[in-house]
């Protein structure tokens, strides 16, 4: 399948895996994944496996994300990690204002923005998370939510900035609960969202910037939300935490 936009596809292993179930996945994936050129690919462990992961994907065409960092750049921050810690690890992506940081740890877009900013000035990619809860959904508001999101985490980022920047839609009612947004829904969000980056940026910016779908995503849904036109990659979870599912999910997705 031949797309604007080169997909990429994320694992968030989430808080799973220590260091010897993390090579263990990585090794398989690595094997798995040997030939493949037209997807980017990144695993995210926890900060715990970030070294040996890094060590081990050096010679694959895999790449390395984090879960998360801090804002600041240094300093008292008390169990926090800082950008200039990942660069350590040749850590490339960054997830930010996942849905379950948003919910259990009250992250805010404005707070999603100051890392968005500090990420970029230390030159690594952020994947900047959005998504609407189910009543917000069901009260009609998916829209009036996405766009907020996307206006405040996105803040004050240049148009250079945004290009190099990855955009998860992530429904909050389809993570971890087998539920996926149809292949409709998420091409609709995924075109929302591509429309308010075309109003905050304009619209060569809005056209460049990959967009992430995540929600239990899986082998066999996968081709189908990936061949949708707005759709340009994945950001897996649960299933990204085996070789065999993730291997599929990339493989069905080319
Ligand atoms: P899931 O999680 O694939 O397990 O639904 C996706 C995510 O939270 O990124």
């Amino acid at each position: 399948m031949t797309k604007e936009r080169k997909l990429i596809i994320a694992g968030n292993w989430k808080m799973n895996k220590t260091v010897a179930e993390a090579l263990d996945l990585v090794n398989g994936l690595k094997r798995e994944l040997a030939t493949v050129k037209e997807v980017d690919v990144a695993v995210c462990p926890p900060f715990t496996a970030l070294e040996s992961v890094s060590k081990a994907i050096l010679d694959s065409n895999l790449r390395l994300g984090a879960q998360n960092m801090s804002e600041n750049n240094y300093g008292a921050f008390t169990g926090e990690i800082c950008a200039a810690m990942l660069k350590e690890f040749c850590v490339r992506y960054v997830i930010l204002g996942h849905s379950e940081r948003r919910q259990y740890q009250k992250e805010s877009d404005a707070l999603i923005a100051k890392k968005a900013l500090a990420a970029h000035a230390a030159s690594l990619k952020p994947i900047v998370c959005v998504g609407e809860t189910l009543a917000e959904r069901e009260a009609g508001q998916t829209n009036q939510v996405l766009e907020t999101q996307v206006r405040g985490s996105l803040a004050g980022l240049s148009k250079e900035q945004m290009v190099e920047t990855v955009v998860a839609y992530e429904p909050v009612w389809a993570i971890g609960t087998g539920k996926t947004a149809t292949t409709q829904q998420a091409q609709d969000a995924h075109a929302f969202i591509r429309g308010v980056l075309a109003q905050v940026f304009d619209d060569a910016t809005a056209k460049k910037v990959r967009i992430q779908y995540g929600g239990s995503v899986k082998p066999g849904n996968a081709r189908e939300l990936m061949g949708q036109p707005d759709v340009d990659g994945a950001l897996v979870g649960g299933a990204s935490l085996a070789v065999r599912d993730f291997a599929d999910i990339i493989k069905n997705s080319i």
